[in-house]
């Protein structure tokens, strides 16, 4: 209840929708399908736009972009759930013949303007093999290398892509196995890079409040916003920063 409100949620789906069912690699650190697609819709991306997530893992967030770009939403990864639950079509009559056009619906020819640079080559290998696994792997596009030093570059060849890259979505390292001192060098850096080389937006998620709130204090890229989420047992934020 909520003052004069009465929200009722009915769980359509048995099964998490979380659990998406395309992640056949496991990075150590993967972000929640259901986290990384709340980020992308907060960073104000929509589907066919070019995203970047510099620090890509096992690539969760440009799957989820690429996987809405081409339209196959949410509850298809769900069908036969769905399909094989009475109440639905009881409660909502002709939704399951409209949920079944949706997801059998062609899919749309797209560049790879989904785009995601990671360090570790055993990692992009396994973003890789997810975004096959997914069925996106003719969208996206890994990049092996420190994103530091490629986004200046990438962003030089941005004309081949026909669109201009302004968006970062990530899930940057927590420091579980690094400095608190070199976890502040790479938010610095890669908050400097994205800012100094035309990004608008970019939107990341982090349990190291600490560090992200001294560095956010110290470069004031522009307005900040801050969301609570937790993420498995950790509590975190969502950041959203708009470079002035
Ligand atoms: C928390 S993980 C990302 C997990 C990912 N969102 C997923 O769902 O699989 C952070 C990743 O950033 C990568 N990384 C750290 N610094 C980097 C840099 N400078 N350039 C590219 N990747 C980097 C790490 O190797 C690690 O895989």
């Amino acid at each position: 209840m909520n003052r004069d409100r009465l929200i009722v949620a009915l769980g359509i789906t048995r099964t998490s929708l979380h659990r998406r069912g395309y992640r056949v690699f496991n990075h150590p650190a993967a972000l929640k399908t259901t986290i990384a697609s709340a980020m992308l819709r907060l960073s104000g991306w929509k589907p066919g736009m070019p995203v970047l997530d510099p620090m890509c893992g096992g690539g969760t967030i440009v799957i989820e972009a690429a996987l809405a770009s081409r339209g196959i939403e949410i509850p298809c990864f769900k069908l036969d759930e769905l399909l094989s639950n009475p109440i639905i079509e009881r409660l909502i009559p002709g939704a399951l013949d409209r949920i079944v056009k949706l997801c059998t619906k062609p899919l749309q020819e797209s560049d790879r303007i989904h785009i995601g640079i990671e360090l570790n080559p055993r990692f992009l290998e396994g973003a890789i093999i997810n975004a096959r696994s997914a069925g996106v792997d003719d969208v996206t596009l890994f990049i092996l290398g420190n994103s530091i030093k490629l986004i200046p570059k990438i962003k030089k060849l941005e004309k081949e892509f026909g669109q201009s890259i302004e968006i970062a979505v990530f899930n940057p390292p927590y420091g579980q196995r690094m400095k608190p001192r070199d976890l502040a060098k790479l938010y610095k850096d890669i908050i400097t890079t994205l800012k100094d080389t035309g990004f608008k937006t970019a939107v990341f998620i982090t349990s190291a409040i600490s560090v992200a709130e001294k560095v956010l204090m110290e470069l004031d890229p522009g307005k900040t916003y801050r969301r609570y989420v937790i993420h498995g047992t950790l509590p975190s934020y969502v950041y959203t920063i708009v470079f002035d």
